[in-house]
Protein backbone atom coordinates (compact mmCIF):
# COMPACT_ATOMS: atom_id res chain seq x y z
CA UNK A 1 0.00 0.00 0.00
CA UNK A 2 1.73 3.30 -1.21
CA UNK A 3 2.14 5.95 1.94
CA UNK A 4 -0.59 8.31 -0.15
CA UNK A 5 -3.43 5.35 0.31
CA UNK A 6 -2.46 4.84 3.82
CA UNK A 7 -2.86 8.41 4.64
CA UNK A 8 -6.37 8.50 2.75
CA UNK A 9 -7.41 5.53 4.93
CA UNK A 10 -6.43 7.16 8.43
CA UNK A 11 -8.41 10.37 7.16
CA UNK A 12 -11.65 7.57 6.35
CA UNK A 13 -11.52 6.21 9.66
CA UNK A 14 -10.91 9.58 11.26
CA UNK A 15 -13.24 11.43 9.50
CA UNK A 16 -15.99 8.42 9.77
CA UNK A 17 -15.36 8.67 13.60
CA UNK A 18 -15.89 12.42 14.41
CA UNK A 19 -18.93 11.79 11.56
CA UNK A 20 -21.18 8.93 13.12
CA UNK A 21 -19.67 8.91 16.65
CA UNK A 22 -22.52 10.52 19.11
CA UNK A 23 -20.76 10.19 21.66
CA UNK A 24 -19.43 13.21 22.07
CA UNK A 25 -15.72 11.87 22.66
CA UNK A 26 -12.19 13.98 21.75
CA UNK A 27 -9.55 11.90 19.87
CA UNK A 28 -6.67 11.58 22.39
CA UNK A 29 -3.57 13.34 22.05
CA UNK A 30 -1.07 10.76 21.50
CA UNK A 31 2.52 11.50 22.84
CA UNK A 32 5.19 11.33 20.19
CA UNK A 33 6.62 7.89 21.00
CA UNK A 34 3.28 6.50 20.52
CA UNK A 35 2.24 7.95 17.50
CA UNK A 36 1.72 5.04 14.88
CA UNK A 37 2.85 4.48 11.94
CA UNK A 38 -0.37 3.76 9.71
CA UNK A 39 2.02 2.04 6.93
CA UNK A 40 2.64 -0.75 8.92
CA UNK A 41 -0.41 -0.83 10.43
CA UNK A 42 -2.47 -1.24 7.20
CA UNK A 43 0.22 -3.37 5.04
CA UNK A 44 -1.44 -5.89 3.21
CA UNK A 45 -0.12 -7.74 0.33
CA UNK A 46 1.25 -10.74 2.26
CA UNK A 47 -2.16 -10.76 4.48
CA UNK A 48 -4.63 -11.21 1.29
CA UNK A 49 -4.28 -14.54 0.37
CA UNK A 50 -4.26 -15.82 3.69
CA UNK A 51 -6.92 -13.66 5.05
CA UNK A 52 -9.12 -15.40 2.17
CA UNK A 53 -9.11 -18.43 3.24
CA UNK A 54 -11.76 -19.76 5.85
CA UNK A 55 -10.77 -21.37 8.71
CA UNK A 56 -10.87 -25.23 8.71
CA UNK A 57 -12.91 -25.73 11.91
CA UNK A 58 -12.98 -29.30 14.28
CA UNK A 59 -15.32 -30.11 17.21
CA UNK A 60 -13.54 -31.67 20.29
CA UNK A 61 -15.07 -35.85 18.73
CA UNK A 62 -12.49 -34.94 15.89
CA UNK A 63 -9.63 -33.72 18.23
CA UNK A 64 -9.89 -36.77 20.74
CA UNK A 65 -10.68 -39.04 17.57
CA UNK A 66 -7.23 -37.71 15.72
CA UNK A 67 -5.32 -38.12 18.81
CA UNK A 68 -6.40 -41.46 19.65
CA UNK A 69 -4.01 -44.51 18.22
CA UNK A 70 -1.39 -41.98 17.75
CA UNK A 71 1.55 -42.30 15.01
CA UNK A 72 4.34 -40.53 13.58
CA UNK A 73 2.51 -39.94 10.23
CA UNK A 74 -0.59 -38.45 12.27
CA UNK A 75 2.26 -35.97 14.13
CA UNK A 76 3.27 -34.74 11.43
CA UNK A 77 -0.38 -34.18 9.96
CA UNK A 78 -1.21 -32.75 12.80
CA UNK A 79 1.81 -30.10 12.86
CA UNK A 80 1.25 -29.32 9.21
CA UNK A 81 -2.50 -28.66 9.96
CA UNK A 82 -1.38 -26.11 13.26
CA UNK A 83 1.43 -24.62 11.07
CA UNK A 84 -0.67 -23.89 8.20
CA UNK A 85 -4.10 -23.32 9.83
CA UNK A 86 -2.77 -20.50 12.84
CA UNK A 87 -1.91 -18.25 9.83
CA UNK A 88 -4.73 -18.10 8.43
CA UNK A 89 -7.01 -17.34 11.81
CA UNK A 90 -4.24 -14.93 12.71
CA UNK A 91 -4.51 -13.02 9.28
CA UNK A 92 -8.82 -13.08 9.71
CA UNK A 93 -8.03 -11.23 13.13
CA UNK A 94 -5.69 -8.61 11.53
CA UNK A 95 -7.95 -7.91 9.06
CA UNK A 96 -10.31 -7.04 11.68
CA UNK A 97 -8.10 -4.78 13.30
CA UNK A 98 -7.23 -3.20 9.79
CA UNK A 99 -10.95 -2.32 10.02
CA UNK A 100 -11.51 -0.59 13.18
CA UNK A 101 -11.80 3.08 13.33
CA UNK A 102 -7.87 5.21 13.32
CA UNK A 103 -8.61 6.30 16.73
CA UNK A 104 -9.40 2.71 18.11
CA UNK A 105 -6.18 1.77 16.60
CA UNK A 106 -4.21 4.06 18.28
CA UNK A 107 -5.21 3.20 22.39
CA UNK A 108 -2.54 2.17 23.97
CA UNK A 109 -2.40 -1.81 23.71
CA UNK A 110 -4.11 -2.59 20.22
CA UNK A 111 -0.52 -1.80 18.87
CA UNK A 112 0.99 -3.89 20.77
CA UNK A 113 -1.40 -6.77 20.08
CA UNK A 114 -1.41 -5.99 16.36
CA UNK A 115 2.16 -6.31 16.30
CA UNK A 116 2.40 -9.80 18.33
CA UNK A 117 0.12 -11.24 15.92
CA UNK A 118 1.32 -9.89 12.43
CA UNK A 119 5.00 -11.34 14.07
CA UNK A 120 3.23 -14.26 14.71
CA UNK A 121 1.96 -14.53 11.03
CA UNK A 122 5.08 -13.87 9.74
CA UNK A 123 7.08 -16.30 11.35
CA UNK A 124 4.13 -18.84 11.09
CA UNK A 125 4.07 -18.24 7.00
CA UNK A 126 8.21 -18.46 7.00
CA UNK A 127 8.19 -21.75 8.93
CA UNK A 128 9.30 -24.65 6.64
CA UNK A 129 6.95 -28.05 6.55
CA UNK A 130 7.93 -30.48 9.08
CA UNK A 131 8.90 -34.03 7.72
CA UNK A 132 10.59 -35.37 10.92
CA UNK A 133 9.86 -35.65 14.75
CA UNK A 134 13.06 -33.77 15.48
CA UNK A 135 12.01 -30.94 13.09
CA UNK A 136 8.12 -30.95 14.96
CA UNK A 137 10.21 -31.18 18.24
CA UNK A 138 11.43 -27.65 17.37
CA UNK A 139 8.00 -26.82 15.71
CA UNK A 140 6.53 -27.43 19.01
CA UNK A 141 9.35 -25.27 20.91
CA UNK A 142 8.27 -22.14 18.33
CA UNK A 143 4.60 -22.83 19.40
CA UNK A 144 5.75 -22.68 23.45
CA UNK A 145 7.25 -19.64 22.83
CA UNK A 146 5.03 -17.46 21.28
CA UNK A 147 1.91 -19.35 23.40
CA UNK A 148 4.24 -17.38 26.13
CA UNK A 149 4.90 -14.35 24.48
CA UNK A 150 0.76 -14.21 23.76
CA UNK A 151 0.51 -14.03 27.55
CA UNK A 152 -0.38 -10.39 26.92
CA UNK A 153 -2.81 -10.32 24.80
CA UNK A 154 -5.85 -10.32 26.80
CA UNK A 155 -5.27 -7.19 28.72
CA UNK A 156 -3.51 -5.49 26.22
CA UNK A 157 -6.70 -5.83 24.09
CA UNK A 158 -8.91 -5.11 27.09
CA UNK A 159 -6.95 -1.68 28.04
CA UNK A 160 -7.14 -1.18 24.22
CA UNK A 161 -10.57 -1.58 23.48
CA UNK A 162 -11.89 -0.28 26.79
CA UNK A 163 -10.09 2.91 26.43
CA UNK A 164 -11.68 3.01 22.76
CA UNK A 165 -15.27 2.67 24.34
CA UNK A 166 -16.08 5.92 23.44
CA UNK A 167 -15.34 5.35 19.90
CA UNK A 168 -17.34 2.24 19.21
CA UNK A 169 -20.76 1.62 19.94
CA UNK A 170 -21.81 -1.07 22.38
CA UNK A 171 -22.39 -3.66 20.03
CA UNK A 172 -19.66 -2.89 17.93
CA UNK A 173 -17.21 -3.00 20.45
CA UNK A 174 -19.00 -6.56 21.82
CA UNK A 175 -18.62 -8.24 18.87
CA UNK A 176 -15.13 -7.33 17.56
CA UNK A 177 -13.83 -8.30 21.45
CA UNK A 178 -15.57 -11.64 21.04
CA UNK A 179 -14.25 -12.24 17.62
CA UNK A 180 -10.86 -11.54 18.79
CA UNK A 181 -11.43 -13.59 22.08
CA UNK A 182 -12.88 -16.60 20.54
CA UNK A 183 -10.17 -16.74 17.85
CA UNK A 184 -7.68 -16.37 20.38
CA UNK A 185 -8.88 -19.38 22.38
CA UNK A 186 -9.46 -21.41 19.32
CA UNK A 187 -6.11 -20.89 17.83
CA UNK A 188 -4.48 -21.80 21.59
CA UNK A 189 -6.69 -25.17 21.55
CA UNK A 190 -5.21 -26.09 18.13
CA UNK A 191 -1.63 -25.15 19.48
CA UNK A 192 -1.45 -26.46 22.77
CA UNK A 193 -3.43 -29.68 21.75
CA UNK A 194 -0.68 -30.69 19.08
CA UNK A 195 1.97 -29.50 21.85
CA UNK A 196 0.52 -31.95 24.43
CA UNK A 197 -0.08 -35.21 21.52
CA UNK A 198 3.52 -34.58 20.66
CA UNK A 199 4.41 -34.72 24.18
CA UNK A 200 2.14 -38.25 24.79
CA UNK A 201 3.92 -39.52 21.46
CA UNK A 202 7.32 -38.89 22.75
CA UNK A 203 6.75 -40.13 25.81
CA UNK A 204 7.59 -37.11 27.60
CA UNK A 205 3.93 -36.26 29.35
CA UNK A 206 4.56 -34.70 32.82
CA UNK A 207 0.30 -35.16 33.60
CA UNK A 208 0.25 -37.03 37.05
CA UNK A 209 -3.25 -37.47 37.24
CA UNK A 210 -3.84 -40.40 35.78
CA UNK A 211 -7.18 -39.15 34.38
CA UNK A 212 -8.02 -40.19 30.72
CA UNK A 213 -7.01 -37.60 28.01
CA UNK A 214 -6.07 -36.93 24.85
CA UNK A 215 -4.41 -33.82 24.35
CA UNK A 216 -5.69 -31.51 25.92
CA UNK A 217 -8.90 -33.00 26.44
CA UNK A 218 -9.77 -34.97 29.05
CA UNK A 219 -12.06 -37.69 27.74
CA UNK A 220 -14.23 -38.73 30.93
CA UNK A 221 -14.17 -34.96 32.83
CA UNK A 222 -15.34 -35.50 36.44
CA UNK A 223 -17.29 -32.96 37.16
CA UNK A 224 -17.44 -32.67 40.86
CA UNK A 225 -13.94 -33.39 41.10
CA UNK A 226 -13.16 -29.98 39.32
CA UNK A 227 -15.85 -28.51 41.04
CA UNK A 228 -13.89 -29.59 44.93
CA UNK A 229 -10.26 -28.65 42.99
CA UNK A 230 -11.59 -25.17 42.71
CA UNK A 231 -13.57 -24.69 45.85
CA UNK A 232 -10.79 -25.75 47.66
CA UNK A 233 -8.47 -23.42 45.95
CA UNK A 234 -10.53 -20.90 46.86
CA UNK A 235 -11.05 -21.69 50.83
CA UNK A 236 -7.84 -21.82 51.25
CA UNK A 237 -7.18 -18.24 50.81
CA UNK A 238 -7.05 -16.16 53.92
CA UNK A 239 -7.39 -12.49 52.16
CA UNK A 240 -9.43 -11.43 49.33
CA UNK A 241 -9.53 -7.72 48.19
CA UNK A 242 -12.56 -5.64 47.67
CA UNK A 243 -12.12 -2.55 45.82
CA UNK A 244 -8.16 -1.72 47.25
CA UNK A 245 -8.51 -3.13 50.77
CA UNK A 246 -7.32 -6.57 51.85
CA UNK A 247 -10.47 -7.91 53.22
CA UNK A 248 -9.24 -10.91 55.98
CA UNK A 249 -11.66 -13.50 55.72
CA UNK A 250 -12.66 -15.41 58.87
CA UNK A 251 -14.67 -17.95 57.16
CA UNK A 252 -15.71 -18.92 53.37
CA UNK A 253 -19.31 -20.08 52.82
CA UNK A 254 -19.69 -23.92 52.52
CA UNK A 255 -19.92 -25.27 48.91
CA UNK A 256 -22.57 -27.80 48.43
CA UNK A 257 -22.74 -30.07 45.86
CA UNK A 258 -25.61 -31.65 44.70
CA UNK A 259 -27.36 -33.76 41.77
CA UNK A 260 -25.94 -36.01 39.31
CA UNK A 261 -22.69 -36.49 41.36
CA UNK A 262 -20.64 -38.90 39.15
CA UNK A 263 -20.89 -37.09 35.92
CA UNK A 264 -18.20 -37.40 33.37
CA UNK A 265 -18.05 -36.08 29.96
CA UNK A 266 -15.04 -34.97 27.59
CA UNK A 267 -14.21 -31.48 27.73
CA UNK A 268 -11.16 -29.65 27.94
CA UNK A 269 -10.36 -29.54 31.57
CA UNK A 270 -8.55 -25.86 31.23
CA UNK A 271 -11.62 -24.41 30.15
CA UNK A 272 -14.14 -25.90 32.54
CA UNK A 273 -11.85 -25.00 35.54
CA UNK A 274 -11.47 -21.21 34.57
CA UNK A 275 -14.96 -21.07 34.03
CA UNK A 276 -16.05 -22.90 37.64
CA UNK A 277 -13.05 -21.01 39.42
CA UNK A 278 -14.26 -17.77 38.06
CA UNK A 279 -18.25 -18.37 39.16
CA UNK A 280 -17.29 -20.01 42.27
CA UNK A 281 -15.40 -17.16 43.48
CA UNK A 282 -17.95 -14.37 42.53
CA UNK A 283 -20.47 -16.60 44.25
CA UNK A 284 -18.16 -16.96 47.78
CA UNK A 285 -17.06 -13.72 47.57
CA UNK A 286 -20.27 -12.00 47.28
CA UNK A 287 -22.05 -14.17 49.88
CA UNK A 288 -18.73 -13.06 52.21
CA UNK A 289 -18.93 -9.22 51.29
CA UNK A 290 -23.11 -9.37 52.10
CA UNK A 291 -23.21 -10.59 55.23
CA UNK A 292 -21.50 -9.26 58.28
CA UNK A 293 -17.97 -10.44 59.46
CA UNK A 294 -17.83 -13.26 62.03
CA UNK A 295 -21.00 -14.64 61.46
CA UNK A 296 -20.84 -17.99 62.06
CA UNK A 297 -23.30 -19.84 59.63
CA UNK A 298 -22.46 -17.96 56.36
CA UNK A 299 -25.51 -19.47 54.04
CA UNK A 300 -23.88 -22.00 51.29
CA UNK A 301 -23.25 -22.11 47.93
CA UNK A 302 -25.26 -24.33 46.10
CA UNK A 303 -24.12 -26.64 42.97
CA UNK A 304 -26.28 -28.40 41.26
CA UNK A 305 -25.23 -30.85 38.78
CA UNK A 306 -27.38 -31.91 36.35
CA UNK A 307 -26.47 -34.81 32.87
CA UNK A 308 -28.63 -34.79 30.24
CA UNK A 309 -28.20 -36.89 27.49
CA UNK A 310 -26.82 -33.82 25.27
CA UNK A 311 -25.95 -31.91 27.50
CA UNK A 312 -24.21 -31.16 31.22
CA UNK A 313 -26.31 -28.54 33.24
CA UNK A 314 -24.87 -26.88 36.38
CA UNK A 315 -26.71 -24.27 38.88
CA UNK A 316 -24.59 -22.27 40.70
CA UNK A 317 -26.77 -20.39 43.88
CA UNK A 318 -25.52 -17.52 46.35
CA UNK A 319 -26.85 -14.88 48.77
CA UNK A 320 -24.45 -12.76 48.01
CA UNK A 321 -26.99 -10.17 47.47
CA UNK A 322 -27.50 -9.97 43.66
CA UNK A 323 -26.00 -8.36 40.54
CA UNK A 324 -27.48 -4.73 40.94
CA UNK A 325 -24.88 -3.53 42.87
CA UNK A 326 -22.45 -4.52 40.28
CA UNK A 327 -24.35 -4.09 37.22
CA UNK A 328 -26.31 -0.96 38.30
CA UNK A 329 -30.47 -0.49 38.16
CA UNK A 330 -30.69 0.47 34.42
CA UNK A 331 -28.47 -2.70 33.38
CA UNK A 332 -29.20 -6.51 32.40
CA UNK A 333 -26.73 -8.90 34.46
CA UNK A 334 -25.52 -9.92 30.80
CA UNK A 335 -23.91 -6.46 30.74
CA UNK A 336 -21.79 -7.43 33.16
CA UNK A 337 -19.66 -9.53 30.21
CA UNK A 338 -19.74 -6.30 28.27
CA UNK A 339 -16.47 -4.34 27.27
CA UNK A 340 -18.49 -0.88 26.65
CA UNK A 341 -18.57 1.58 29.12
CA UNK A 342 -21.82 2.46 28.25
CA UNK A 343 -22.96 -1.29 29.48
CA UNK A 344 -20.90 -1.70 31.99
CA UNK A 345 -19.25 1.84 33.59
CA UNK A 346 -16.66 -0.01 35.51
CA UNK A 347 -14.83 -0.68 31.89
CA UNK A 348 -13.55 3.35 32.26
CA UNK A 349 -12.65 3.00 36.30
CA UNK A 350 -8.73 4.52 36.83
CA UNK A 351 -8.53 1.78 39.17
CA UNK A 352 -9.40 -1.01 36.33
CA UNK A 353 -7.65 0.81 33.53
CA UNK A 354 -4.64 0.93 36.20
CA UNK A 355 -4.48 -2.61 37.34
CA UNK A 356 -4.60 -3.82 33.22
CA UNK A 357 -1.90 -1.71 32.31
CA UNK A 358 0.06 -3.41 34.49
CA UNK A 359 -1.60 -7.22 33.64
CA UNK A 360 -0.55 -6.04 29.81
CA UNK A 361 3.40 -6.21 31.00
CA UNK A 362 3.22 -8.94 33.24
CA UNK A 363 0.57 -10.98 31.05
CA UNK A 364 -2.15 -13.18 32.13
CA UNK A 365 -1.91 -17.09 32.95
CA UNK A 366 -4.81 -18.93 31.68
CA UNK A 367 -5.65 -21.84 33.93
CA UNK A 368 -6.36 -21.87 37.00
CA UNK A 369 -3.22 -23.88 38.30
CA UNK A 370 -1.36 -21.21 36.82
CA UNK A 371 -3.12 -18.01 38.99
CA UNK A 372 -2.57 -20.78 41.61
CA UNK A 373 1.64 -21.00 41.13
CA UNK A 374 1.45 -17.11 40.86
CA UNK A 375 -0.23 -16.69 44.39
CA UNK A 376 1.99 -18.61 46.05
CA UNK A 377 5.39 -17.52 44.15
CA UNK A 378 4.01 -13.89 45.43
CA UNK A 379 3.20 -15.49 49.12
CA UNK A 380 -0.24 -14.02 48.57
CA UNK A 381 -1.58 -17.55 48.74
CA UNK A 382 -0.71 -19.73 51.18
CA UNK A 383 -2.88 -23.13 52.28
CA UNK A 384 -3.67 -23.22 55.84
CA UNK A 385 -2.43 -26.81 56.35
CA UNK A 386 1.02 -26.09 54.69
CA UNK A 387 3.85 -25.26 57.03
CA UNK A 388 5.88 -22.18 55.59
CA UNK A 389 8.78 -23.27 54.60
CA UNK A 390 10.67 -20.32 54.61
CA UNK A 391 10.28 -16.37 55.21
CA UNK A 392 8.70 -15.74 51.44
CA UNK A 393 10.17 -12.51 49.57
CA UNK A 394 8.13 -9.83 49.64
CA UNK A 395 6.26 -9.24 46.69
CA UNK A 396 6.71 -6.22 44.93
CA UNK A 397 4.23 -3.06 44.60
CA UNK A 398 3.66 -4.11 41.10
CA UNK A 399 3.32 -7.65 41.54
CA UNK A 400 0.83 -6.74 44.75
CA UNK A 401 -1.21 -4.56 41.92
CA UNK A 402 -1.54 -7.89 39.51
CA UNK A 403 -2.37 -10.39 42.21
CA UNK A 404 -4.61 -8.00 43.62
CA UNK A 405 -6.46 -6.73 40.43
CA UNK A 406 -9.52 -6.91 39.79
CA UNK A 407 -9.71 -6.65 35.68
CA UNK A 408 -12.90 -7.78 35.20
CA UNK A 409 -11.76 -10.12 31.85
CA UNK A 410 -12.86 -13.75 34.22
CA UNK A 411 -16.43 -13.28 33.77
CA UNK A 412 -16.33 -12.04 29.86
CA UNK A 413 -13.69 -14.68 29.17
CA UNK A 414 -15.98 -17.69 31.38
CA UNK A 415 -18.73 -16.66 29.04
CA UNK A 416 -16.67 -16.98 25.97
CA UNK A 417 -15.25 -20.19 27.30
CA UNK A 418 -18.86 -21.57 28.11
CA UNK A 419 -20.03 -20.85 24.52
CA UNK A 420 -16.85 -21.62 22.52
CA UNK A 421 -18.10 -25.44 21.79
CA UNK A 422 -21.80 -24.60 21.55
CA UNK A 423 -22.96 -24.02 25.33
CA UNK A 424 -24.11 -21.15 27.35
CA UNK A 425 -23.94 -18.92 30.47
CA UNK A 426 -26.65 -17.23 31.57
CA UNK A 427 -26.62 -15.04 35.03
CA UNK A 428 -29.98 -14.44 37.14
CA UNK A 429 -30.17 -12.34 39.63
CA UNK A 430 -32.64 -11.73 42.20
CA UNK A 431 -31.89 -8.78 43.39
CA UNK A 432 -31.32 -8.16 47.20
CA UNK A 433 -31.10 -11.65 48.21
CA UNK A 434 -28.73 -13.80 45.70
CA UNK A 435 -27.14 -14.96 42.31
CA UNK A 436 -28.33 -17.67 39.93
CA UNK A 437 -25.91 -18.70 37.25
CA UNK A 438 -26.49 -21.42 34.78
CA UNK A 439 -24.14 -23.11 32.84
CA UNK A 440 -24.75 -25.39 29.83
CA UNK A 441 -22.25 -27.32 28.42
CA UNK A 442 -22.07 -29.92 25.03
CA UNK A 443 -22.21 -33.52 25.75
CA UNK A 444 -21.71 -34.95 22.51
CA UNK A 445 -18.32 -32.95 21.15
CA UNK A 446 -20.13 -32.88 18.03
CA UNK A 447 -20.29 -29.11 17.50
CA UNK A 448 -17.87 -26.95 15.91
CA UNK A 449 -15.91 -24.34 17.14
CA UNK A 450 -17.95 -21.30 17.03
CA UNK A 451 -15.42 -19.09 15.14
CA UNK A 452 -16.07 -16.77 12.53
CA UNK A 453 -14.72 -17.41 9.42
C1 LIG B 1 -2.62 -16.09 21.08
O1 LIG B 1 -2.46 -16.53 22.20
O2 LIG B 1 -3.12 -14.97 20.91
C2 LIG B 1 -2.20 -16.86 19.89
O3 LIG B 1 -2.55 -16.50 18.83
C3 LIG B 1 -1.35 -18.05 20.13
C4 LIG B 1 -0.68 -18.58 18.90
C5 LIG B 1 0.24 -17.59 18.26
C6 LIG B 1 0.03 -19.86 19.22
Amino acid sequence: MSRHAARRIQAIHTHQHFKCDNLRAKPPTLPCHRRYSTFNFYQNRQLEQYANQDAKRLTLRQLVFFGRHLTEEKILKSANYVRTELPVRIAHRLRDLQALPYVVVTQEGVDKVYKLYWTAFDKFRHFPPINSLEENDKFCEFVSGLLDDHAVVIPNLSLGLSLSSPFLTPDKLDNFMRRMLVSRISRRVLAEHHIALSKTFRAKDTDKTGEPRVGIIYTALDVKRCIDRCSAILRDRPLWVHGNEDVKIDAWPEVVVEGHLDTKFAYIRDHFEYIMFELLKNAMTATVLKHPHGVPNLPPVRITISAGDDNIGLRISDQGGGLVSLSGPNHEPSDLVSFSHIRNASRLEDSRLGALRTASEEGLRATVQEQVSRWQKYSYYQPKNQEKQSEPEPPSAQIMNIVRSRIGIGLPMSNIYATYFGGSLELVSLDGWGTDVYLRLPKLGTNLEGIEL
